[in-house]
């Protein structure tokens, strides 16, 4: 493992955001003072070789792929971003040894699947999705029959968390009674109630939407035996993740008439590219709408995807925070004046942090204030230290630091 002890003020700092990142991670980025280049491809490993030996910072999305070889390769690297949810295509282990934080955006998408639900909730309602394919194809069906508001209704909102909560806020503005179910104990906004049992959610609720993760324990979550718990004529909506439904019991439970129709937006398997053909066994079931895993596929969102991932990246080289990296110890730290700010990654053994700190005390500086966080592998700590009266420079200091055995990256943070 190369080891890496850098000096930089941020001036000279280089990012490169690969994928066509949305440009305000970019007039963000410039306006601290970052030289950022974009580019509108997702590299080989061989184009990233050649690429990230200039740049300090690289932020990506979803196709590239930044293997342990081009990690180990590429060990100056400070950063790197995802700016989508998923980071399944970094090798976040391989970052972690390496010193590497890597951020994403998971909560940026929020208020857009929020918003797919409310649109689903009335279109199944009102049996928009068939009502539009008839009218396409010529057919003119005026009728109320089994056409109804929702104002009046009762959700059942399953996991209440960043989206389920938004749910739960838009719905009840279209005068509808929430209910919840959530395995943690979460505080009921506006006049929702909670339910202890989801079975009891499912009896009371009109509509039943899904907002969990996907853990062994949702998987599979909504099958037979809950569908036939729900409401005869409820709806059934997942923009969650599609391991959560069994989707043969859902095509019974609607085939039946069990449930009046749902909204299915993720699926067990889901085509890889917008080239590859879609099959459900869902497809062509009355008032049954399907749609490409879009849920948090707006505009906005990748609007405050750039702008999240930007921030932490700002954060990240401006304080040492590292709250939010989803493969590192998180700190979470303020800017603070007149002192020297100094961060290092190491290997999380017995008797580093004293090694570090005689190396302060030795050269007579003083430690103003130390953050410590750990993980089984690595530890993170940033120093802030007073050097005025010691006559060490940070550079000297950050040599030292950097020659412990245990030391993975040291860095002055400006
Ligand atoms: P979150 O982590 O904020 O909330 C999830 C909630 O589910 C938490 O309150 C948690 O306690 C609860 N939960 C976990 N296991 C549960 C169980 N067995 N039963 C009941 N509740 C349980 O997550 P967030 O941001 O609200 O996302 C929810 C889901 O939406 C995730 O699966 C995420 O992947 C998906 N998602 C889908 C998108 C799309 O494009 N369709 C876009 C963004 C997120």
């Amino acid at each position: 493992m190369s080891k890496t002890n850098v000096v930089q003020p941020k001036y000279s700092l280089k990012i490169l955001l690969t994928e066509n990142i949305h440009s305000v991670a970019k007039e963000k980025l410039v306006v601290e003072g970052y030289q950022v280049d974009l580019l509108t491809h997702a590299p080989s490993e061989d184009e990233y070789l050649k690429l990230l030996p200039q740049y300090d910072v690289l932020g990506i999305r979803s196709k590239s792929e930044i293997t342990k070889n081009i990690l180990e390769k590429n060990s100056h690297l400070l950063a790197i971003g995802a700016f989508c949810i998923g980071t399944n295509q970094i090798d976040l282990d391989a970052a972690k040894n390496v010193g590497v934080p890597v951020f994403n955006a998971p909560h940026s998408n929020t208020r857009s699947v929020a918003e797919l639900v409310i649109a689903e909730m009335i279109s199944l309602s009102r049996q928009l999705g068939d009502r539009n394919m008839m009218a396409h194809l010529g057919e003119w069906e005026k009728s109320a029959v089994g056409s109804k508001e929702v104002r009046g209704k009762t959700l059942g909102i399953v996991g209440y968390g960043h989206i389920g909560s938004q749910v739960s806020i838009l719905s009840e503005a279209l005068g509808m009674k929430v209910i919840f179910y959530d395995v943690l104990k979460k505080l009921p906004l506006g006049n929702a109630t909670s339910k202890t049992k989801l079975e009891d959610l499912l009896a009371e609720a009109d509509f039943v939407t899904l907002h969990v993760p996907e853990t062994p324990t949702t998987q599979n979550l909504i099958s037979k035996n809950e569908l036939n718990k729900m409401k005869r004529g409820s709806f059934l909506i997942n923009a969650s993740r599609g391991t959560v439904v069994v989707i043969e019991d859902l095509v019974t439970a609607l085939k039946e008439n069990h449930l009046a129709g749902c909204a299915i937006d993720v699926f067990p398997t889901e085509p890889a590219s917008n080239k590859e053909k879609f099959v459900s066994p869902l497809q062509k079931i009355k008032n049954v709408i399907l749609t490409p895993h879009i849920g948090g596929s707006t505009e906005e969102a990748q609007y405050s995807i750039g702008l999240e991932v930007a921030e932490s990246f700002r954060k990240f080289l401006q304080t040492g925070t590292t709250a939010w990296a989803v493969n590192f110890p998180n700190v979470d730290l303020a800017h603070k004046e007149n002192v020297v700010r100094i961060m290092n990654i190491h290997k999380n053994e017995p008797g580093v942090l004293g090694e570090i700190n005689g190396h302060i005390s030795k050269a007579g500086a003083n430690i103003q204030a130390q953050y410590l966080s750990t993980d089984s592998k690595i530890g993170y700590l940033v120093v802030d230290l007073e050097l005025q009266k010691s006559g060490v420079t940070a550079e000297t200091l950050i040599d030292l630091i950097q020659k412990s055995s245990r030391s993975i990256k040291t860095r002055q943070i400006f």
